[in-house]
């Protein structure tokens, strides 16, 4: 599968280091070009490093920025995500407080994604519940990671599911994009505990039976 992860950061490592141990073909742009190359030579493989004019050549885009960046970006990336599987990864946290999220009650930084993006394109939220150092290492204590999804169009469920799994990790199927306000909540909750547990981001949110 191809791949093109927006955004060259902490998840860009992480969800590129997982995209290319399954196998897939990885691009990764970021505004500065320069972090997205580091970032493809360090990732190595099939990684490529482009800019934002640049055409995108994965079939699945991951959008790994802060929001709302990630509505700026729908809005800069435009129609060349027409036709794509976008995966919305962000916990849109209140960067005023740090102690509420910053979307209203009932909906979603996904579904505002949605809304943004050109007619018909899917999204899909995935990985917002998973930490980029857990993602590099692709376990904790020894259990592979667990990555929450929620989206509406089952095909691009299935695709990202696929690159989920082809990664190591286990994808758990949440039901509708309607559930990422759930989720979105969820990692808001495993931001905010890790202070008291002491876990330094290296925690995962996992089920267990
Ligand atoms: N870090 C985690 O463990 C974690 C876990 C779960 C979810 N998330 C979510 O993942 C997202 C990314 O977090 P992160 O920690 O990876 O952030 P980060 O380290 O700051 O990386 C984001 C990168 O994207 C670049 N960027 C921003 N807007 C862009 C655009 N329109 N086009 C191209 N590049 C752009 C940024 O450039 P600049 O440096 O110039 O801004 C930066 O290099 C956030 O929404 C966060 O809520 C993070």
């Amino acid at each position: 599968m191809k791949v093109t992860i927006i955004g060259a950061g902490n998840m860009g490592r992480g969800i590129g280091t997982r995209v290319l141990a399954g196998g897939n073909e990885l691009q990764i742009i970021d505004r500065n070009p320069e972090d997205a190359q580091a970032l493809a030579s360090e990732l190595g493989a099939s990684a490529t490093a482009g800019s934002p004019d640049d055409e995108l050549t994965g079939e699945v885009v991951v959008l790994a920025v802060y929001y709302p960046g990630t509505l700026e970006a729908a809005e800069q990336y435009g129609d060349r995500l027409a036709g794509k599987v976008v995966v919305d990864i962000c916990n849109p946290v209140n960067t005023d407080t740090w102690d509420s999220l910053a979307t209203q009650p009932g909906t979603s930084a996904a579904k505002e994604l949605a809304d943004k993006l050109p007619s018909g394109t899917p999204v899909v939220k995935a990985f917002n519940t998973t930490f980029s150092p857990t993602l590099v290492a692709g376990e904790v204590a020894g259990q592979p990671l667990d990555v929450f999804v929620a989206a509406d169009d089952q095909d691009a469920k299935a695709k990202v599911t696929d690159l989920i799994e082809g990664g190591g990790l286990r994808a758990v199927d949440c039901g509708p994009l309607d559930r990422a306000q759930h989720l979105e909540s969820m990692g808001f909750v495993h931001i905010k505990a890790q202070e008291p547990l002491g876990t330094g981001f290296q925690s995962a949110l996992k089920e267990l039976s």
